[in-house]
């Protein structure tokens, strides 16, 4: 009895261990280059290549860059346990429904300007025969690759396409205060410090549609960089529009010539929920590409289970160094600093020469 108990433990340690190898073993992949962890990963070295030729322009942190790294965002805050627990239909998550029920996600008002993007990616989602929701976390990913200074995203695999459009209003708007947007992001599953992580992404950002006067308006000096000057830049002293009807709903002034700021950016920076956080990233790289990394990986599967997915994070190219170092722009110093984060002194940083300097648009 002992020892027939022994043999099947054997038994389950050597199919354990034979598992364990399959995990670990690499694969060649049917085109005769390529190895990967997963044979389901192999196809996706090929849509790699198409989507660094043939959308993001050679490989740039461009436009495309940009607004592929949004549209991971606002496919996948579409999930909501609160309307769920009211029995209402709370949404799917990352499951490509902002694609595939495209006439009614790219109506809602928080996703303004998304149908371009959404257009743009839909004949390369077909033509690669992946899942809409699989196709905008890669493309995000990889487009994000090309960015300066960027972490190199997580990507898994494997996500069934979504069977209903999200509801509306869950994703957030710049108008929205600071107590409603880490409401929407607590309700997806996101703490405070979360929140200010993924808004590292605004540092490779640009809006067309807060201001449609001036489209192409970055968020900071540096839009085709991963860097801190986003954390910076809107620290700065400005003046707040809202109440002012002159004003764009949901923006706050930069006080940098051809930079937009948004209300919701600005109010994050300074409420005392975030702004320590918000600091925190003004000089920390490093905490800004592992925390940003960390929050992505949540989002980019918000509605499926890590384990049901397969890690094909091989195939997302390594971004390029950072080129550039925190400094505050030049004709300002740190004065010019609005001071929030009263627990912690704000780093001293270098203050770039010369006279003030406009930004350009995207
Ligand atoms: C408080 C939450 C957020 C608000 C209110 C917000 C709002 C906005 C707005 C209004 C724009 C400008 C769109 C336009 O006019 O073209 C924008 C751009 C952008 N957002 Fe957010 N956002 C939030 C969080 C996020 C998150 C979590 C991500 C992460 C992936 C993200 C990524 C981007 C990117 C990359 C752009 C630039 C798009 C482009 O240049 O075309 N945002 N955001
Ligand atoms: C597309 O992918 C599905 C599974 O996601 C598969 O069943 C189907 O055969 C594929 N079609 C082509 C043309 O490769
Ligand atoms: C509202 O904003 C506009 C644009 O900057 C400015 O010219 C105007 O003086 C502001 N009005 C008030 C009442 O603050
Ligand atoms: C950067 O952030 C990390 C993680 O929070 C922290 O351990 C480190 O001390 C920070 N470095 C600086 C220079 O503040």
């Amino acid at each position: 009895m002992a020892f027939k108990t022994l043999a099947s433990l054997l038994a389950v340690v050597g199919t354990l261990q034979l598992a364990n190898a399959a995990a670990t073993r690499k694969v060649v992949c049917p085109d005769g280059v390529h190895t990967a962890s997963n044979a389901v990963c192999c196809p996706l070295f090929a849509v790699v290549d198409d989507l660094q030729k043939n959308l993001f322009d050679g490989g740039e942190c461009g436009e495309e860059t940009h607004e592929s790294l949004r549209l991971t965002f606002h496919d996948a805050i579409g999930l909501s346990p609160a309307l769920a627990r009211q029995h209402k239909f709370g949404g799917g998550g990352a499951d490509g429904s902002i694609m595939i029920f495209d006439t009614i996600e790219t109506a809602f008002h928080a996703n303004g300007g998304i149908d371009e993007i959404v257009n743009v990616q839909k004949p390369f989602a077909a033509k690669h025969n992946m899942t809409a929701g699989d196709f905008i976390q890669l493309a995000g990913a990889v487009g994000f690759s090309n960015c300066a200074g960027a972490p190199r995203l997580e990507y898994l695999h494997g996500r069934p396409n979504a069977v209903a459009a999200s509801p509306d209003l869950l994703v957030p708007e710049p108008f929205d205060s600071v107590t409603k947007i880490l409401a929407r992001f607590a309700d997806a599953g996101f703490t405070p410090d979360e929140v200010v992580a993924l808004l590292a992404s605004h540092s490779v950002a640009a809006a067309d549609h807060v201001d449609p006067s001036i489209p192409g308006t970055p968020f900071d000096s540096t839009a085709s960089s991963f860097d801190s000057q986003v954390f910076i830049e809107v620290l700065l002293r400005g003046t707040l529009f809202p109440g002012n009807s002159t004003g764009n709903q949901g923006e706050a002034k930069s006080p940098l010539q051809g930079e937009i700021r948004l209300q919701s950016d600005h109010d994050l920076a300074r409420d005392p929920r975030t702004a320590c956080e918000w600091q925190s990233f003004v000089d920390n790289q490093s905490k800004m590409q592992s925390a940003f990394k960390a929050a992505m990986s949540k989002l980019a599967i918000l509605g499926h289970n890590r384990h049901d997915l397969v890690d094909c994070s091989e195939v997302i190219p390594v971004p390029p160094r950072a080129n550039s170092k925190a400094h505050i722009p030049a004709g300002l110093s740190r004065h010019d600093i609005e001071q929030s984060c009263y627990f912690r002194p704000f780093p001293v940083l270098p203050v770039d020469a010369g006279p003030a300097t406009s930004v350009h648009p995207v």
